[in-house]
Order: structure tokens, then sequence, then C-alpha cells
């Protein structure tokens, strides 16, 4: 990363703990604004606990996460989201009795009405299919559209910074790359992505700079490209060849 761009989020030695397990241990990331960054690992490695320690759902044991310069370190959620760090959370939660506009209104939090109607404009313009079904119930529509209006959703916030947990989930891989197109134009819209996938191929294409997360430590990283071409990310999470 350029030494002169201060990060938007710097992750210092952080080490997790559950109980008796330790699920992170000394991990150290950083995102550039206006980037995306991945973190590439399989099931279990701890993907999931990171975004989690991130959001201030998890506490942290040990080390630190600067957002913004501040330092977010096992402050209450609500306060995270507030400084402007959403999550697309792993399974997508949103909520599927209630309507596509409903579940924008809560993303929004308490917002005044005036910067809701701003950014659910904005978020139509991003998402045609979620205009197209504003007011469906969420749990009636695809697998696709209900991630999309998943990250759509948290970015009702206004963030700076977007955690997106294994958007490609169950999806179709046509669809897969809908969503991480997606990441781009988010991006050019100012809001760095932090995207962790078990699909290396798909968030390789899009991101930046990615970080292999191996048990619970970062075993490799650097720029996207570069970690594409690696021998050892090719075959151990991209079925042997270049992606
Ligand atoms: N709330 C929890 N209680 C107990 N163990 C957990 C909890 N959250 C995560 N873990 C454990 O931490 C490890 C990493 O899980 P997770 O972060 O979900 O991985 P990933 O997202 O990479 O699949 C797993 O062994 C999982 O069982
Ligand atoms: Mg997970």
């Amino acid at each position: 990363m350029n030494p002169h761009v201060q990060p938007i989020l710097s992750i210092e030695n952080l080490t997790v703990r559950i109980g008796p397990q330790t699920i992170l241990q000394n991990v150290s990331l950083e995102v550039a604004p206006r980037s995306i960054v991945s973190v590439l690992g399989s099931n279990g490695v701890g993907k999931t606990t990171l975004m989690r320690a991130i959001s201030g759902i998890y506490p942290v044991a040990s080390g630190r996460i600067i957002f913004d310069g501040q330092d977010i370190t096992n402050k209450p959620s609500h306060q995270i989201v507030t400084k402007g760090l959403a999550q697309a959370p792993e399974g997508r939660q949103i909520f599927f009795g209630m309507s596509v506009l409903e579940n924008l209104r809560l993303g929004a939090g308490k917002r005044p009405y005036r910067e809701f109607s701003e950014s659910l404009e904005q978020m139509l313009v991003l998402f045609p299919r979620l205009k197209e079904r504003l007011l469906q119930k969420a749990g009636t529509m695809s697998g696709g559209e209900q991630q999309m209006l998943c990250v759509a959703r948290a970015l009702m916030s206004r963030p700076r910074l977007l955690l997106m947990d294994e958007p490609s989930l169950g999806l179709a891989p046509k669809v897969i790359r809908q969503i991480f197109d997606l990441t781009q134009t988010i991006r050019a819209g100012g809001t760095a992505v932090l995207l962790v996938e078990q699909n290396a191929r798909a968030a390789l294409r899009v991101a930046d700079h990615a970080y292999i997360l191996d048990s619970g430590t970062v075993s490799l990283s650097g720029p996207a490209e570069q970690m594409a071409n690696d021998a050892r990310v090719r075959a151990a999470y991209l079925g042997g060849h270049a992606a």
C-alpha cells in the first residue's frame, strides 16, 4: 500500500478467543481507502470471526482495530456503525417477512428522512432489481436478489467501509459475477470493501489486494494479481489454474 495514504482500516496483531479456543492469532491487515481487499480462506478458518471482531460483535483478546484513525477495538457495534463501517453479514440476515423497502429503512437506522430518501434513490439506481420489487416480501425473492438487498441495506448507512461476508454463498456463477462487479461500482462511489470469501477465483478477479487466512493466521498476502498467479494460491485455492 502507498505509505502516504492512511488506511481506512488497520488491524494490528489481532487475537480473538472463543472459550478456550484461539480462533484468530496475530492477524494484521490493512484496507486502503477506495480499495477492495479480500480475505480468502476455506471453511472454518476464522473469516466470519474476523468480520464479527471488526464489527464489535466478538470481543478482541489482544491487538488493535483502527478505523479511519480511531481505535474501535472492543467498542460496541452500534457505535462502530455510526462511524461509517457497515456489514453485509454471512447468511444475509435480511428480514424475510418484511418488504424490500422496510429492510432498506432498517439499514438507514436513525438517519433523518431526507438522508434516507436520498440513499434509497441511490440504491434503486444501483440495484434496479430491487426497485422492481420494493414492496415484495424479502423472503420471496431469489438468493441473488436477497444478497443484493443485504448489500443495499448495509449501504443505506453510507459507510466508508463495507464488510462483505461470503456474498457468493449458494449463488449461481452468473449471479456471483453480478454481485462481485457491484463491489467495483461501490468502490468507485468512494466506499472501500473488505470481502471475505471461500470463492477465491471470484474474489481475486475484483480485489486490489488479498490475504490468505489459514487456521486463524495470515499465511500469505499481496496484490490480487500477484496472488492469482502465485503457485501456492493456485494449487490450494484455484484448482491448480491461473485465475
Ligand atoms: N460463537 C462461536 N462459538 C463457538 N465457536 C465459534 C463461534 N464462532 C466461531 N467459532 C469457531 O471458530 C472457528 C472459525 O469459524 P468462522 O469464523 O465461522 O470460520 P469461517 O467464517 O472462515 O468459516 C470455527 O472452528 C468455529 O467453530
Ligand atoms: Mg464464515
